[in-house]
């Protein structure tokens, strides 16, 4: 259930967004090429149906896509990935969940959500450049579940064991889809080697 995207493309953009020296002008236009990349990979599986045609030269039958996507950001450093993936699927609808890490907790805690209501009969998928202890993602994607959301994949940027594990464990049916494994997690909760806090590298706040 778990997928690491191998692209050098897709790496070559991740060490960007590494870098500390990489500026919020170039993290934002770079995560949000990253998110582009990934869309190829995890619209994969999407579900086709059969339809009949008509080109300029006779009858096709061809597929299109038989499912909605809904995209859900995780407020605020999913937002950053947003338009990469709606620019390859512009019938996206978007909904937004807004969690934030109690930082001596590291628990999270929901302060806004608003979501399309094709949830159901949607490929959704959950946004956000981190997966840490895996505490917001999974709150999201009980949240989603809560509200009707049944086919739910989970993508990432940057990923921890802890958070991979923890996906694993409450939503053992959630595809989990990444741009790199890390190493571990440190003693406040933050991925090394990592990137920092994807929120405030995005907006450019500390
Ligand atoms: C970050 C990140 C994830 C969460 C990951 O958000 O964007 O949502 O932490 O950590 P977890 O896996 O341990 O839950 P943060 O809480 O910093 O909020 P922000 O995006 O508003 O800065
Ligand atoms: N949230 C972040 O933005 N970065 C981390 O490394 C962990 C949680």
């Amino acid at each position: 259930m778990l997928n690491i995207l191998n692209h050098p493309l897709i790496t070559h953009k991740l060490t960007r967004l590494r870098k500390k020296e990489t500026n919020t002008r170039e993290f934002r236009e770079t995560l949000e090429e990253l998110a582009g990349l990934m869309a190829f990979e995890i619209t994969r599986d999407l579900p086709l149906r059969d339809i009949t045609i008509e080109t300029p030269m006779g009858m096709c039958n061809t597929q299109e896509l038989a499912r909605e996507v809904v995209l859900i950001p995780v407020l605020r450093a999913g937002l950053g990935m947003v338009n990469g993936i709606t620019n390859l699927i512009p019938s996206a609808r978007v909904g937004h969940i807004g969690m934030f890490r109690d930082h001596q907790t590291l628990e999270p805690q929901t302060y806004y959500s608003k979501f399309p209501d094709n949830l159901a009969s949607a490929t959704v998928m959950v946004l956000d450049p981190m997966l840490a202890t895996g505490g917001s993602a999974s709150a999201a994607i009980s949240f989603l579940k809560e509200k009707g959301a049944k086919n739910l994949k989970l993508v990432c940027v940057v990923g921890a064991p802890e958070g991979v594990e923890k996906i694993r464990r409450d939503h053992p049916d959630v595809r989990i889809y990444l741009a790199a494994l890390d190493e571990k997690l440190n003693e406040i909760g933050y991925i090394v080697p990592g990137l920092g806090d994807a929120g405030d590298r995005l907006f450019g706040t500390s």
